[in-house]
């Protein structure tokens, strides 16, 4: 059976952008694969400038908000990647297999430093402890979106790299599960939907919150006047009506949309309705956590130990195969 392993940044509180990229696929899959391990990533936080106290905050939130959109501790491991120091274990012993220049070939990489005056070495390593995190588990199977292709292409290489250099067949080639939702933009139609772009939509905002966000949000940008027909796949909302709505609903908006009968806010009222309904049950769910925060520290506590024990196996083979096992007196 594949094990399933994905990670995430403590960005605070989830967005609808995140939850329908990633996180919405994760609670599918842990019904299917149990034992899928998902990581809130904190070591990969800090490689650029950040506050203590607001990474703090925001480890707490991802958090609360995976368990909130349905992450169940009882069918998958939640954990902080901080919580099991193997995984920069790992990282160190695959820095020095991996080429330089993959490194710096990598996409991300360049976007980020190119606007640094000092590039931070970690920026650089980044993907080298992403590999880390899935190989430590021995992961074959990685849901993600498309931007992370290439961070798992080079993943596959560290595992081959590895496993030839030291003559072992120890590592498996990890393969992106991509997510059946296309990428989700930000409602002001431009660009992905990102928090640093202030065009989210939170997933515990309330209905009231969420309906003050859509009424102004981009729609077709040629659908000028009511009477105008709108063009429903170039169109952001109806992108989250394919989200949000049942399947009847997605096709009688994209009909209104085509033959002008509904304007765009008929169109989004029928969103929001959608959004309230699949968003309710975890803004309660946020709200029970909030009530007894206590469940939250458990949940990673018992996430971290089944990684941990994981972890510490695989870095016991790993160091033995690499001769880094502890020493015994000649014979
Ligand atoms: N780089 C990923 C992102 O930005 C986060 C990540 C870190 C990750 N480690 C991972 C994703 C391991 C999957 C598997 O989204």
């Amino acid at each position: 059976m594949a094990r399933i392993f994905s990670g995430i940044q403590p960005s605070g509180e989830l967005h609808i952008g995140n939850y329908l990229g990633a996180v919405k696929n994760w609670t599918h899959l842990q019904e299917t694969h149990p034992g899928a391990i998902y990581c809130v990533v904190d070591y990969h936080a800090i490689t650029g400038a950040y506050d203590p106290a607001v990474l703090r905050a925001r480890r707490w939130g991802m958090a609360k908000s995976l368990l909130a959109a349905g992450i169940d501790p009882a069918k998958a491991s939640l954990f902080m990647q901080s919580d099991v120091p193997e995984h920069t274990e790992l990282s160190w012993i695959f820095t020095t297999i991996t080429p330089l220049g993959d490194l710096e070939r990598q996409t991300q990489f360049k976007d980020k430093s190119s606007k640094m005056e000092s590039i931070p070495a970690g920026l650089l390593m980044y993907p080298v402890l992403q590999s880390a995190d899935i190989l430590l588990y021995r992961a074959d199977s990685v849901p993600v979106g498309e931007d992370q292709v290439q961070h798992l292409e080079l993943a596959r290489d560290t595992s081959r790299k590895f496993n030839a250099k030291f003559g072992v067949e120890y590592f498996p080639e990890p393969k992106p599960l991509l997510t059946p939702t296309r990428r989700i933009m930000g409602l002001d139609g431009n660009a992905k939907m990102s928090k640093s772009l202030g065009n989210t939509v939170g997933l515990l905002e309330s209905d009231e919150e969420i309906w003050q966000k859509l009424r102004p949000a981009m729609t077709d940008p040629q659908r000028v006047r009511k009477s105008d027909p709108g063009r429903p796949e170039v169109c952001n909302i109806f992108q989250l009506h394919k989200a949000f709505s049942a399947e009847p609903t997605v096709e009688h908006v994209r009909q209104q949309c085509e033959t002008a009968g509904w304007g765009c806010m008929d169109c989004k009222k029928v969103l929001h309705e959608g959004m309230v309904q699949e968003l309710t049950p975890i803004r309660r769910r946020a709200e029970a956590l909030d009530a007894e925060p206590q469940r939250v520290l458990d949940a990673l506590a018992s996430g971290a130990a089944t990684a941990r024990g994981l972890a510490q196996e695989t870095m016991r083979q790993v160091r033995e195969i690499v001769g880094l096992d502890g020493l015994s007196l000649p014979a």
